[in-house]
């Protein structure tokens, strides 16, 4: 029988396929869509402290190999979700992974404290995609410092386990995964979006409300495949990829390229049965490939290849 089955942290996934924060909601928009019952697990939509108007229209634009979206991290605060979004999320047939994210050091630690102590929240995800107002408002995900503290915080605050999801925009990625792995993390997420921007001719200005936003789906993949290669050679610790997973053959690159378990997101918008798909021919792929666990393939492609300090001095 094809296993499945991954573990990160103290988590026992079903299934190395999870779907990404922001592109289901609190899960409950994609009941009857999405076959909650194969995923691994649903990592809801970023919560924040106080609730969060977002960004002015318009928010989502396609772009050629993928989505511009610029939500600013809309949602309905700390309170609400606790006491409302989450009870129905936990209904779904799935673990759920909380993503928080705040703007200093004591809102994550508070925003851990509160979502750590909740049983139906199976493990955390840091979204350090905001600036840190206790460090000059420095963006979090350029400030290795910063997220090992962040982490620490964190850590004092849970014993769930912790998913820093780190983003492809900082110059020195490795480093930033480096610190978080060394404040406590359990894994990371490599990665989150790029900016990125269109033009509306027409109206001769920008067409997001925003300007800029982040870039996901196809377009992504190639440099978040790269960053999930560089930060597995230089960690110890679960990796989770992310970016444009849009088929088995994609889960499986990153797979092989030393990711654990991958995050599904904009794919889901054209084809919501996709991790339902991509759940029978993983199994079908192992068993052609004669795999008894799907973790045979971490890795798999970095087998007697150099680690990214060396790739970087062959370039
Ligand atoms: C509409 C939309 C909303 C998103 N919201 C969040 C969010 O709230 N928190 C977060 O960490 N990432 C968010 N993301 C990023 C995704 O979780 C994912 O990391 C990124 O889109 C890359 O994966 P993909 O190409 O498979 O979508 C969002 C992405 C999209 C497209």
């Amino acid at each position: 029988m094809a296993d499945l089955g991954i573990t990160i942290g103290s988590i026992r996934m079903r299934s190395p396929i999870m779907l990404a924060s922001g592109t289901v909601g609190y899960g409950t928009e994609y009941e009857g869509l999405i076959d909650f019952g194969t995923v691994g697990t649903v990592v809801l939509k970023t919560v924040t402290l106080e609730p969060r108007a977002g960004n002015p229209p318009p928010r989502l634009c396609e772009t050629r190999g993928g989505l511009l979206n610029a939500i600013g991290l809309e949602n309905v605060g700390l309170e609400a979700f606790l006491e409302t979004k989450l009870p129905e999320a936990a209904e779904l047939p799935a673990p759920i992974i909380a993503s928080v994210a705040g703007t200093s050091t004591s809102e994550y630690a508070e925003l851990a404290r509160e979502t750590g102590a909740r049983e139906e929240i199976a493990a955390v995800e840091v979204n350090i995609s905001c600036p840190n107002v206790e460090r000059k408002r420095k963006p979090l995900w350029a400030d290795p410092a910063g997220v090992g503290e962040v982490v620490a915080a964190m850590r004092s605050e849970t014993g769930k386990p912790l998913l820093v999801k780190l983003s492809p925009n900082a110059a020195d990625v490795v480093s930033v995964a480096e610190a978080a792995e060394g404040a406590g993390a359990d894994a990371l997420v490599v990665a989150n979006t790029l900016p990125g921007m269109r033009i509306d001719l027409g109206k001769r200005a920008p067409v997001l409300g925003n300007v800029t936003g982040g870039l996901s789906g196809p377009a992504l993949m190639p440099v978040n495949l790269a960053l999930v290669w560089q930060v597995s050679a230089k960690v110890g610790i679960p990796i989770v990829g992310s970016g444009g997973v849009a088929s088995t053959d994609d889960a499986l690159e990153y797979m092989m390229a030393g990711a654990s378990a991958i995050q599904v997101g904009t794919a889901l918008f054209m084809d919501p049965s996709l991790p339902g798909r991509m759940t029978r021919e993983l199994k079908e792929r192992m068993e052609a490939d004669g795999f008894d666990s799907v973790t045979s393939y971490v890795g798999l492609a970095r087998k007697g290849r150099m680690g990214c300090r060396e790739m970087a001095r062959a370039d």
